[in-house]
């Protein structure tokens, strides 16, 4: 019962702000035709990214986790002239059907897919030239190497930079200290490795709306 409420109040609010349009209904539909899992941000959370990117003037973006593209899709709009997103995803076929999206979408030029377990691309982009320093970074693949990755993004970011990690909340499941649940349990090591980390502030926020009761994290690197 209330979750419909949460649906019907998140299916107002995103239609009055985060209205989509050909380009993000046909990502949808192709990512569901090649039965990719309907796990992407929501409209409005989409659009609260984009606000953070348009915040930030934000000219170089990290996502980890890419699936169709869709989140991509919401933060390449709002980049800055000339800026950039690298996107890591681990499923080959989930890169594909991203791409096509990105192209679909007019954003080949500024989006780059890097294909491979995250753990293994990042230490390669940052020992490239470009396209860090970040100045955002989007957490959102595996959440058991949560706070391996919320170490990389630091360690990529710019001072000043912001990082945001979706699905710490799990339907209020991060609140079980023994859990078992290797997802639960990653976020939780992450949360331990933001109270410990000296170089950030941070805090997270809990949401209910489309896809239930969840929340993210947010975090501001040391200026
Ligand atoms: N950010 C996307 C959703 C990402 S879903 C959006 O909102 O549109 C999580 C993605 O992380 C999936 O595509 C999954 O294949 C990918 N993933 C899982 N483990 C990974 C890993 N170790 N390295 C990189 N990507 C991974
Ligand atoms: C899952 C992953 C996500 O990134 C998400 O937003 C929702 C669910 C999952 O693995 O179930
Ligand atoms: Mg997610």
């Amino acid at each position: 019962m209330v979750e419909r409420l949460w649906q019907e109040v998140d299916a107002y609010l995103a239609g009055a702000l985060a209205p989509d349009d050909e380009v993000l209904r046909s990502a949808l539909a192709a990512s569901h035709q090649a039965q990719l899992p309907a796990i992407e941000v929501t409209a409005l959370q989409g659009r609260f990214l984009q606000v953070l990117v348009l915040a930030l003037g934000a000219r170089r973006v990290l996502e980890i986790g890419t699936l169709g593209g869709y989140s991509a899709i919401w933060m390449g709009r709002a980049l800055a002239p000339g800026g950039k997103l690298v996107t890591l995803e681990a499923d080959p076929s989930h890169a594909q059907v991203a791409r096509s999206n990105l192209a679909r979408a007019g954003l080949a030029d500024k989006v780059e897919v890097v294909v491979g377990p995250a753990l293994g691309t990042l230490p390669k982009l940052a020992g490239r030239d470009g396209p860090g320093p970040f100045d955002l970074c989007f957490i959102d693949a595996d959440k058991e190497n949560n706070a391996a990755y919320f170490r990389w993004a630091v360690q990529l970011c710019r001072p000043g930079g912001v990082v945001v990690v979706d699905n710490v909340v799990r339907g209020g499941r991060v609140a079980e200290a023994g859990s078992t649940d290797p997802a639960v349990a990653g976020t939780r090591h992450l949360f331990e490795e933001m109270a410990g980390n000296g170089l950030v502030v941070a805090t997270a926020l809990q949401t209910v709306g489309a896809k239930g009761h969840d929340g993210f994290a947010i975090a501001v690197v040391a200026p």
